[in-house]
């Protein structure tokens, strides 16, 4: 591979200048990041500061008003590309959204059923063994066969995980995958997300405002207030940032305020 290809590859995410508008209220202002392939990548911020509405303009749900979003080096804005890269993207959704007239089996199935309608018959019981593997990888031997409502809502999360990655995608967004979960529980929601960085290689990218999590395993940081970047960085980046005697940056005070258990 050629250094060009090389530099290419190193991104799997990229929002160039992006700004969203609806109804004369700015949503997103100006907004530039890019992610690394490869890394778990934290989009945080304050509740209504945009986080959710990034992964719909990555997921080309919504368009932007104005600047270019490049996932795996294809412009959304490519109705044919937007196709192919929605094949290699994964979704955790707020609130895991099973649905709930399903078995658990059922409900990690569906991508596979919606992608492959003529096939899935046939490739049925490789699904189904494909399907096993990753559910004694993520802990959850023996669920197959439960509703999603007999689950507690750790394993509902893990279910929606499973669904996420039976397409072998090549990145996975999340969006508050520990939210409304005890310590604990989220620990280990933690580790899973790790895990399926390392086990499935998979860039992940987790929009949370869980600042333990983002302590626990973040490579970066992408801080957004009011539909503004206000950090880019590493964790060590933020502790410079924030311990810096002479640091008179006017957004201090609100990184500050919602970092604030960063010691
Ligand atoms: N379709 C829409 N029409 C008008 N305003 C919208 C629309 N979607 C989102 N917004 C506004 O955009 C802002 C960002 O919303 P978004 O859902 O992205 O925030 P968030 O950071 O995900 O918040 P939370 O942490 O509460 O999930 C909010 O002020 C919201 O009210
Ligand atoms: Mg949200």
């Amino acid at each position: 591979m050629n250094q060009n290809n090389d530099l290419n590859n190193s991104f799997v995410l990229e929002f160039n200048k992006v700004s969203l508008k609806i109804e004369d209220k700015e949503i997103l202002k100006d907004i530039s990041f890019k992610v690394k392939r490869g890394s778990n990548t934290f989009i945080m911020g304050p509740s209504g500061s945009g986080k959710t509405t990034i992964l719909k303009i990555s997921a080309g749900l919504i368009f932007p008003t104005s600047g270019n979003i490049k996932i795996l080096n294809k412009d959304i804005s490519n109705i044919n590309d937007l196709y192919e890269i929605r094949k290699k993207i994964g979704f955790v959704f707020q609130y895991s959204a099973l649905i709930d007239y399903l078995t658990v089996l059922d409900n990690i199935l569906l991508p596979l059923k919606i992608r492959n309608k003529y096939d899935f018959k046939k490739n049925y019981k490789t699904y189904l063994e494909k399907v096993l593997e990753i559910l004694e990888k993520l802990d959850l031997k023996g669920v197959e066969k439960y509703y999603p409502n007999s689950l507690s809502g750790g394993m509902q999360k893990r279910v929606a995980f499973a669904r996420a990655i039976i397409s072998n995608p090549e990145i996975v967004f999340y969006d508050e995958p520990t939210s409304g979960l005890d310590p604990i529980i989220s620990n280990s929601i933690d580790k899973l997300i790790l895990s399926i960085n390392k086990n499935f290689n998979i860039t992940n990218i987790i929009v949370s405002h869980d600042v333990n999590s983002a302590l626990n395993i973040s490579d970066y940081i992408i801080f957004i207030y009011k539909g503004e970047i206000l950090f880019k960085g590493t964790i060590h980046d933020l502790k410079n940032i924030l311990h810096n005697p002479n640091n008179y940056d006017t957004h201090l005070p609100i990184i500050k305020d919602f970092f604030y258990s960063i010691t």
